[in-house]
């Protein structure tokens, strides 16, 4: 079906008034389920992601296990009331390839050889979508596996880069992605320039890819700082609450 053209671009700025580099907020919050080994919540502008993740633990049935290595679950799933026309719940094609793809992205950076016989499970829930869903999630996943203590060579972080208007730009939301020319996620190692995903819906010239690939390697150290710093602040706030409790502690006994 052939889609409505509409005007992305006025005067030098997108519809949402960003500039063609600029990224949408992002808010993270780590540690906010309880039952959860580590779980994260990012939100990407109206992007609601939430990440919880399980393990290592047994797996079942034991024909699963691997012998060498942890074997890495990774669940996307959008929430029949995140889109603005309810979504059906349960998975499909597209939240099976989607999880396919995030986990590959997020493989290379587990140390899966420590735990064999054991899974890692990794449940993403989009609660709010707003385009760029795949990239939020993998950036909470990451967050919460390093929470959960599973031990990584790194952090992945992830962004889209697309065509609007015939100009390459940083982050789409969705009208920008149903209107537009060009849409490609990518995941990286941001430390080491190294793409742990990379997936393209349109077409760009090779110029353009080029140009799309620096915007999103510039947005991915960016967003690689945000996680650290968060990743920081909740473990030097959990040192300092055990400081705390031990200053308590040896108070009580005195
Ligand atoms: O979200 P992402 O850009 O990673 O994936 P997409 O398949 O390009 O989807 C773009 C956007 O379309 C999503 O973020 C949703 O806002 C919307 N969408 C939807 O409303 N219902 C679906 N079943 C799939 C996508």
């Amino acid at each position: 079906m052939k889609k409505e053209k509409i005007e992305l671009i006025k005067d030098g700025k997108r519809l949402d008034g960003r500039g063609f580099e600029e990224l949408r907020e992002i808010k993270i919050e780590i540690d906010v389920l309880k039952r959860a080994d580590g779980s994260c919540y990012f939100e990407l502008g109206n992007n609601k992601a939430l990440a919880a993740v399980y393990g290592p633990r047994e797996i079942h049935p034991r024909h699963l296990q691997n012998e060498k290595t942890a074997v890495v679950v990774y669940n996307y799933n959008m929430a029949p009331f995140s889109a603005t026309d309810r979504k059906r719940p349960g998975p499909d094609r597209r939240s099976v390839e989607i999880s396919k793809a995030s986990r590959c992205a997020l493989d290379p950076v587990i140390l899966k050889e420590y735990y064999p016989k054991t899974t890692i499970n990794v449940y993403v829930e989009l609660l709010q979508s707003d385009a760029g869903t795949r990239t939020a999630a993998i950036n909470a996943a990451s967050i919460a596996l390093a929470a959960a203590g599973i031990p990584m060579r790194d952090l992945v972080s992830s962004i889209a880069v697309g065509k609007i208007d015939g100009e390459v730009v940083l982050d789409l939301n969705a009208v920008e992605d149903n209107h537009g020319e060009a849409d490609m996620p990518v995941a990286m190692i941001a430390r080491t320039n190294t793409i742990t995903m990379l997936q393209m819906d349109g077409r760009f010239t090779k110029d353009e890819f080029e140009v799309g690939m620096k915007l999103a390697e510039k947005a991915c150290h960016e967003i690689y700082e945000l996680q650290r710093a968060a990743l920081i602040a909740k473990y030097s706030e959990s040192v300092n609450a055990n400081v705390n409790v031990n200053v308590n502690t040896g108070r009580g006994e005195e």
